[in-house]
């Protein structure tokens, strides 16, 4: 494989990003429910206090190729804090595209999660994955991840849109 970069995504990525934002989404067959924008990624990543930080995975051109990196995947992460654990980090996405897979660019993402996580003092990474996702379920188990709705029973709730708006009293 030619060589591959992970490194921070820059303001200029975010339509590549949103690229393969919108793949995963297809993939994980939700795709109606991206409503993110372009514009919106550069303004929650890129200013003074960034909502969330991406990493993205590049095939670096090998010398003498006229073409640029091409970026193959990415892993979209933030802080959270846990009353239990303190700092935390939850990886909200990762992706690499199909022809990518299965050469190590995701566990190599997945690690240098991990990396940034140490380097801020969190004790746990965090994510979520749908129930019929085996593979990734299977690669996250692989990395000795925990399945806490196996072991815990936890589920996930949203207040969103209107109902939010309700309960703000709006
Ligand atoms: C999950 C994902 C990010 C892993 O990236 P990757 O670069 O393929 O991962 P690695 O090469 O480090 O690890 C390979 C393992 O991932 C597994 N994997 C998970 N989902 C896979 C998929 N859709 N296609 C191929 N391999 C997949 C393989 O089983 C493989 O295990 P093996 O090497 O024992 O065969 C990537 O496969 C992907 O983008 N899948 C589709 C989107 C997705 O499921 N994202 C996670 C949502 S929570």
């Amino acid at each position: 494989m030619a060589s591959l970069r992970i490194r921070e995504a820059k303001e200029g990525d975010c339509g590549d990003i949103l690229r393969l934002i919108r793949e995963l989404a297809e993939y994980e067959k939700l795709s109606d429910q991206v409503k993110i924008s372009e514009e919106a990624l550069r303004a929650d990543g890129f200013g003074q206090n960034p909502f969330y930080h991406c990493l993205v995975a590049e095939i670096l051109p090998a010398p003498g190729e006229l073409q640029g990196p091409c970026m193959v995947g990415y892993g979209v992460y933030y802080f959270i804090y846990s009353t239990w654990k303190g700092r935390s980090i939850y990886l909200e996405d990762i992706y690499v595209m199909p022809e990518y897979r299965g050469q190590g660019i995701g566990s190599k993402i997945i690690k240098k999660v991990a990396e940034v996580a140490l380097d801020k003092a969190c004790s746990q990474l965090r994510l979520a994955v749908l129930d019929w996702n085996k593979r990734a379920i299977d690669l996250y188990k692989a990395l000795q991840a925990q399945d806490l709705t196996e072991a815990e029973g936890w589920h996930f709730f949203c207040f969103e849109g209107e109902v939010m708006k309700e309960l703000a009293g709006r």
